[in-house]
């Protein structure tokens, strides 16, 4: 019977940074509108905070990739699901991400984004996992820096589960398999 996640951060020391860093984004972007882009599912709960507590203008969009599945490491080959519903150029465009961790993903994404001509367009990442780097993304903004290990929670899932806990956990081996 594998167990519980055990926690990694709390829901207290993420909401703390979560509101540091809606600061530094608003603070980036003074005088300007953003459009924030959600890429799910996994975003899902960070976005909803983050957006909360901005200062400046903000219009959600989201995006649907795939290049994961349920397996646990990153096949490198990226699918749009579903895409914006609006035309990106001339907008200053905010990509939010759960977690970076080999960064084929925001690689391939920004690639995407850029021919889209947007004003600006910088990420913010919940989580980064820098050991485990394949490709070089520049992350703009970083809530935590974490070591290399499965995590769930706070809108991260294994196998679609635990997407719901308020904290980020660490997954035991067993429930990895
Ligand atoms: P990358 O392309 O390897 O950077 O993969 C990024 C995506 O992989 C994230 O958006 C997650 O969906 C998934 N992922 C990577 N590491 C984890 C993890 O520790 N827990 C849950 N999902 C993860």
């Amino acid at each position: 019977m594998p167990s519980d996640p055990s926690p990694l951060i709390s829901a207290e020391g993420i909401s703390r940074r979560v509101r540091e860093l809606a600061a530094e984004v608003s603070k980036t972007y003074a005088g300007n509108e953003i459009v924030a882009v959600g890429i799910l599912k996994g975003a899902f709960v960070f976005m909803a905070d983050l957006v909360r507590h901005l200062t400046v203008p903000v219009s959600c969009d989201f995006i649907r990739v795939s290049s994961y599945g349920d397996a646990k490491t990153s096949g490198g080959i990226v699918r749009f699901e579903f895409d914006v519903t609006q035309p990106l150029t001339d907008k200053h465009v905010l990509l939010i991400e759960d977690i970076v961790d080999t960064g084929l993903t925001l690689s391939y994404l920004c690639e995407n984004f850029r021919t889209r001509k947007p004003a600006s367009l910088r990420i913010c990442a919940l989580l980064h996992k820098p050991a485990r780097t394949r490709v070089e993304v520049p992350l703009d903004f970083v809530g935590f820096t974490i070591p290399d290990k499965f995590v769930v929670g706070y809108g991260l899932d294994v196998a679609g589960k635990y997407r719901n806990l308020p904290f980020v956990g660490v997954v035991s081996e067993d429930e990895k398999t």
